[in-house]
């Protein structure tokens, strides 16, 4: 199966975040927790340069805690301040503000030494679609928030939403994308819902994250679906399949209505706290 996504417009992107990037002390780059290396984009250490990261381990209300502590781990390891969060229930997100006050804290410093007081740091957050990056920013910016206007000196059109008297955040977030050329990233980004469904084959996308479920979290289809687990994805489709009478005219199961119940079993959470990929097989 081959995956074309997010055509078009990359480079325009690509430009306008690197341009709105000299407007920032920070960047906050969002990642779904259940597939952070397949939802992290590639460029933003390029893009980012020498500003300080900070990375927000999202939806982790639906990922695996002992895997998303490991991968906190590893990119702390590689120089970001890591935060686990759920933008949507708001666990973890009031963390958020102390991380990027700890992240620029040489650049705080800087300031005073020479007489710069009282000006607030500046975040951009960015991350590919879907991740989360909208909520984030109503959760984290609450009702307690300004809009300030366009200020002298700053490209014009920009809207910051100031957060306090010490963080400002740019209110539109920057839309980068996953790395393209590696098919295995886009078979996990496709497993989470991130791809446009009409361009899926579902049935695949079933039976390869079975055979996944399978391998890596032994044990949860069973306890799911009641059906005794195999190896071979396509065995235990129909299984499934006749378990839930999930069936044609005929009596032949329908396969492709129990691989979309599958996903969207999986996608809600309901396979339980499953993530994708682990830092010690990429
Ligand atoms: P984006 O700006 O990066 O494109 O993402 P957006 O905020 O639109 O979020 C995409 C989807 O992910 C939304 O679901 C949102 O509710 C959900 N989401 C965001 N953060 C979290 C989280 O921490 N945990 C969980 N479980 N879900 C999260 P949706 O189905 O598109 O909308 P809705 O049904 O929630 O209204």
């Amino acid at each position: 199966m081959q995956y074309q996504w997010y055509p078009g417009h990359m480079s325009k992107a690509k430009r306008q975040i690197q341009d709105e990037l000299k407007l920032v002390d920070v960047i906050v780059e969002l990642v779904d927790a259940r597939i952070p290396y397949s939802s992290k984009n590639p460029d933003i250490e390029k893009l980012a340069g020498s500003k300080p990261r900070v990375l927000l381990l999202n939806k982790s209300d639906l990922a695996d805690e002992v895997r998303t502590k490991e991968y906190k781990q590893y990119y702390e390891e590689k120089g970001y301040y890591v935060v686990s969060v759920n933008a949507k229930g708001g666990a973890g997100v009031k963390n958020v503000s102390a991380v990027i006050k700890e992240a620029c804290k040489e650049k705080r410093e800087r300031d005073l030494k020479r007489g710069i007081i009282g000006r607030p740091l500046r975040a951009m957050i960015v991350g590919i679609p879907n991740v989360g990056k909208s909520t984030f920013i109503n959760s984290f910016a609450g009702k307690n928030c300004t809009l300030t206007g366009n200020k002298p000196g700053v490209t014009k059109g920009k809207q910051w939403i100031r957060l306090n008297k010490e963080l400002e955040l740019l209110d539109t977030p920057g839309i980068l994308w996953p790395k393209f050329e590696d098919q295995k990233v886009g078979l996990r980004i496709a497993w989470i819902g991130s791809i446009n469904e009409d361009i899926l084959d579902i049935r695949e996308l079933a039976v390869t994250l079975l055979e996944y479920l399978y391998e890596s979290y032994p044990g949860v289809i069973h306890t799911k679906y009641g059906i005794d687990e195999c190896s071979d994805g396509n065995e235990a489709l129909e299984r499934i399949a006749r378990k839930r009478a999930c069936l044609k005219k005929g009596g032949e199961p329908d396969i492709d209505r129990a691989a979309g119940f599958i996903m969207d079993d999986y996608r809600a959470g309901k396979i339980g706290k499953i993530t994708l990929e682990s830092v010690q097989k990429v």
